[in-house]
C-alpha cells in the first residue's frame, strides 16, 4: 500500500498451521497483522436512523419493504456490549459506519454530538485492542442529500467531499482502515435499475451514470481523507459474484461484469486497497437472473456458494495490483450448522489464495449481528450473534465460537 496506507507495510510472512472443522490441516503463509473482524452497518444496527431516506421509503407505500428498521439492535447505545464480545471472540478488528444523517443532519450543519458519539465508539475499539474499519456511507442517505436528487444531483461528490473532511478532521486519528462507499455498484443497480432500493428507479442509463457519479463520489471522499490527519488505508469495498453463463446468457454476463465491477476495479488504482465482497454465485442465462431449483440455496434464495470467496479474490487480483480486504462475506440463514459449512469453505478459498500468494490483509464476515436487512427486513439471519427483537440480548451462535477457534491459528491476533 502506498502513501496513506498502514496496514502491514512489510508484509512479515509466517508459516501458521490453519485448522479447520473438516478439512485437512494446512501450511498457509499470510502477512503479520491480518485482521479478522465482522462487517455491520449504522443503519442495520444502530436503531433511529430516522433521517434517512431508507426510514422514509420504509413507510411509504408501494415500496419494496417489508417491514420498518425502528430500533434496529440498538447498537447505538449497546456497542460496547457488541465491542466485548468481538473481543471475546478473539478478533482483532471491526467494521462500522458512520452515519452522514447524524453528522449533518442538515446541509452544512454538523452535529458534534454525533461526532462524540463516534468518537467514542471507536476509543471504544481502541481500548479493546480491535482496529476498526470505518465505511463513511453505507446505503443510507440523509433526508436533505435525498431531497435535493440523491446521487443524481452532480454536486453530490463535492457533498460527499466536504462530508468526509469533517469525518477525518475528527475521527481521523482513531480510523484504523476507511471505506468511502460502501458497494456503490448495489446502490446503483438496486436503486436505479431495479427500482428495488430508493428512490426506486428503473433506467439502464440512469443505472449507468449513477455508477459515474459513485466513482466521482468515491475519488472526493478518497481525497479528502488524504488531506486530514491519520495514516490509514483507504479503499472501497464492491460487490462482487461469481457469475456463470448458461447457454446464450454469455453476452448478459459479460455486460454486467463491465458495469458492476470492470468500470470500478479499474477506477481503483490510486487507492491503498480494493474491498471484495461477495455472497454467492448468479447464474445468468439470455433472459437474466436463474434460480437453480435442484441444488442448495440459502435465505436470501441465493445459492449455497462459498466457493465465490475465492474466485472474486482470484478475480480482483487480475483486474487490479492493489492489496485485498474481503470486507464482507456470509449468508443468511437459519441454521448455523449451514452458516458453519459456508464459513468453512469461504476460509478454505481464502487459505488457497493466500497460499498462492496473492496480496489479501483481511477478512471480515458478515455480520457479527442477525440484523436490519433492509427490503427483507429482520427475517434473513446474517449474524454469528442471535439478537432478540424485544430485550435486544445477544447470544452467541456456535458459528461464533467455530470462527473464533479458526482465527485462534493465525498470528497477531490481541489476546
Ligand atoms: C451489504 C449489507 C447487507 C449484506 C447482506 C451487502 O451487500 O453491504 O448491508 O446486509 O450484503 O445482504
Amino acid at each position: 500500500m502506498d502513501g496513506h496506507a498502514a496496514l502491514g507495510e512489510a508484509p512479515v510472512v509466517i508459516v501458521q498451521r490453519y485448522r479447520f472443522v473438516s478439512m485437512t490441516p494446512r501450511e498457509v503463509h499470510f502477512p503479520d497483522g491480518f485482521l479478522w473482524g465482522t462487517s455491520t452497518s449504522a443503519y442495520q444496527i444502530e436503531g433511529g436512523g430516522d433521517n434517512t431516506d431508507w426510514w422514509r421509503y420504509e413507510r411509504a407505500t408501494g415500496t419494496h419493504a417489508v417491514e420498518q428498521c425502528g430500533d434496529a439492535c440498538d447498537s447505538w447505545n449497546r456497542y460496547e456490549e457488541d465491542l466485548d464480545l468481538t473481543a471475546r471472540l478473539g478478533l482483532n478488528s471491526f467494521r462500522l459506519s458512520v452515519e452522514w444523517a447524524r453528522i449533518e443532519p442538515e446541509r452544512g450543519v454538523i452535529s458534534q454530538e454525533a461526532l462524540g458519539h463516534y468518537r467514542r465508539v471507536l476509543e471504544a475499539c481502541r481500548a479493546r485492542w480491535i482496529i476498526p474499519v470505518v465505511t463513511l456511507h453505507h446505503f443510507t442517505l440523509p433526508l436533505w442529500v435525498a431531497d435535493l436528487g440523491g446521487f443524481e444531483n452532480p454536486d453530490i461528490a463535492s457533498w460527499m467531499g466536504d462530508y468526509a473532511l469533517v469525518v477525518g478532521r475528527a475521527l481521523g486519528g482513531l480510523i484504523g482502515v476507511a471505506c468511502t462507499v460502501n458497494e456503490p455498484n448495489i446502490v446503483a443497480l438496486m436503486g436505479y435499475l431495479m427500482g428495488f432500493f430508493p428512490p426506486q428507479v428503473e433506467s439502464w442509463e440512469r443505472f449507468v451514470e449513477v455508477n459515474k457519479t459513485m466513482r466521482a463520489c468515491h475519488v472526493a471522499m478518497r481525497d479528502a481523507l488524504r488531506s486530514t490527519p491519520g495514516s490509514y488505508p483507504i479503499g472501497l469495498p464492491l460487490s462482487m459474484q461469481e457469475y456463470e453463463a448458461l447457454p446464450g446468457g454469455e453476452d448478459l454476463v459479460n455486460m454486467i461484469r463491465h458495469e458492476m465491477e470492470d468500470e470500478y476495479l479499474r477506477a481503483l488504482d490510486d487507492d491503498d486497497y480494493v474491498g471484495v465482497q461477495c455472497y454467492t454465485k448468479l447464474l445468468i442465462g439470455p433472459e437474466g437472473l436463474v434460480v437453480p431449483t435442484d441444488q442448495e440455496l440459502t435465505e436470501m434464495g441465493y445459492l449455497f456458494w462459498p466457493q465465490s470467496v475465492e474466485y472474486t479474490i482470484r478475480r480482483a487480483a487480475s483486474l487490479t495490483d492493489r492489496p485485498i480486504i474481503m470486507t464482507e462475506n456470509g449468508i443468511g440463514t437459519d441454521d448455523d450448522g449451514q452458516r458453519i459449512r459456508y464459513l468453512s469453505g469461504a476460509l478454505a478459498g481464502l487459505a488457497n489464495v493466500l497460499r498462492d500468494g496473492i496480496d489479501v490483509r483481511g477478512y471480515f464476515q458478515w455480520s457479527l449481528l442477525d440484523n436490519f436487512e433492509w427490503t427483507f427486513g429482520y427475517g434473513p439471519k446474517f449474524g454469528i450473534v442471535s439478537v432478540h427483537r424485544t430485550t435486544f440480548e445477544r447470544a452467541p451462535k456456535p458459528s461464533a465460537q467455530w470462527y473464533a477457534d479458526a482465527v485462534k491459528g493465525f498470528p497477531s491476533i490481541p489476546s
